[in-house]
């Protein structure tokens, strides 16, 4: 089996308010919150995974870490001595940190950008504790086969150097937009990185203030995706970009804004990898940007 990454595992993120984020996660997302091991952090489960998100009470409000699964032991002890072998600086994680993690190995080192990577293998799987979403659901999250979601990260480093380092890890794509923003006076590039079904895992727009730009699940029912809205609606959530559907990964989705002042995606009917490059000027329909939410996330000129 070739070496490389297989999914989006899991992330943490440092939320200032906790208590905020506890009710956005259940009632909004609809995640499963499960205690954390003392009372400054949380998990976020949404499928038979211990976790897929961890929350912890930190004032960035951005993402801490990256988790990136490889497929086994082999494969991990390979993917060490192949980023040892590129120049990069890479620990392997104790037993204590691989528990902490619910995970059996763990390595950790940064991207082009600095930020923080976990490569894993082996997640703690609990097929004795089926997901329950905090709030009801028409179906669950698409996690089977393609990780929890995306992210779109906003990046430090250059496309040339982010391209050549995730594709070291395996990864593969490379610039699908080439699309014209509010307030931008030349059209925007945004790059897109996959490694599984998923039509993209990792993404890299900006720079920006924070790491992260957005989160995306995928639901396995439209209805989920206008049920959110309608909750997001009724909360009176800033909604960023309005529904619409891609023209890279196909998704009908739309982005509201979270606790702590990224955004999240929730979407449905996703394709997966073409194989071959392409490029967009705009999605396919929908997505209009709401001006008056949006300038946070404006990238700078
Ligand atoms: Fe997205």
């Amino acid at each position: 089996m070739a070496t490389e990454i297989t999914e989006l595992g899991y992330i943490t993120i440092g939320v200032s308010d906790l208590a905020a984020w506890e009710s956005f996660a259940s009632q909004v997302l609809a995640l499963d919150v499960r205690p954390g091991e003392n009372a400054s952090t949380r998990y976020l489960r949404m499928d038979y995974w211990h976790h897929r998100i961890k929350l912890v009470e930190d004032p960035s409000d951005d993402v801490m870490a990256i988790g990136l699964r490889v497929a086994g032991v082999l494969e991990f002890r390979e993917m060490a001595a192949r980023l040892e072998g590129a120049g990069c600086d890479v620990r392997v994680g104790t037993d204590a940190e691989a528990t902490e993690r619910h995970v059996l190995e763990v390595m950790f080192l940064e991207d082009p950008n600095g930020f923080p990577l976990e490569i894993f293998h082996g997640p703690l799987v609990q097929y004795d504790q089926p997901f329950h979403p905090g709030r009801g659901m028409h179906g669950g999250f698409k996690t089977a086969g393609g990780g929890f979601g995306h992210m779109m990260l906003n990046r430090r480093a250059s496309f040339e150097d982010l391209h050549a380092f995730y594709t070291i890890l395996g990864l593969r794509g490379g610039v699908e937009y080439k699309i014209a923003l509010p307030g931008q006076p030349e059209p925007v590039e945004l790059m897109f990185l996959h490694c599984n079904s998923r039509q993209h895992t990792l993404a890299f727009g900006g720079p920006a203030e924070k790491r992260v730009n957005h989160l995306m699940f995928e639901v396995e029912r439209l209805e989920d995706v206008g049920l959110t809205h309608d909750i997001v609606r009724l909360a009176q959530l800033p909604v960023i970009i309005e529904p619409g559907s891609h023209a890279n990964d196909h998704n009908f989705s739309f982005y509201f804004k979270n606790p702590s002042g990224f955004m999240n995606e929730i979407g449905w009917g996703g394709r997966a990898p073409t194989g071959q490059s392409e490029y967009f000027q705009r999605d396919a329909y929908g997505h209009a940007p709401v001006l008056e939410n949006m300038k946070d996330f404006m990238v700078p000129a």
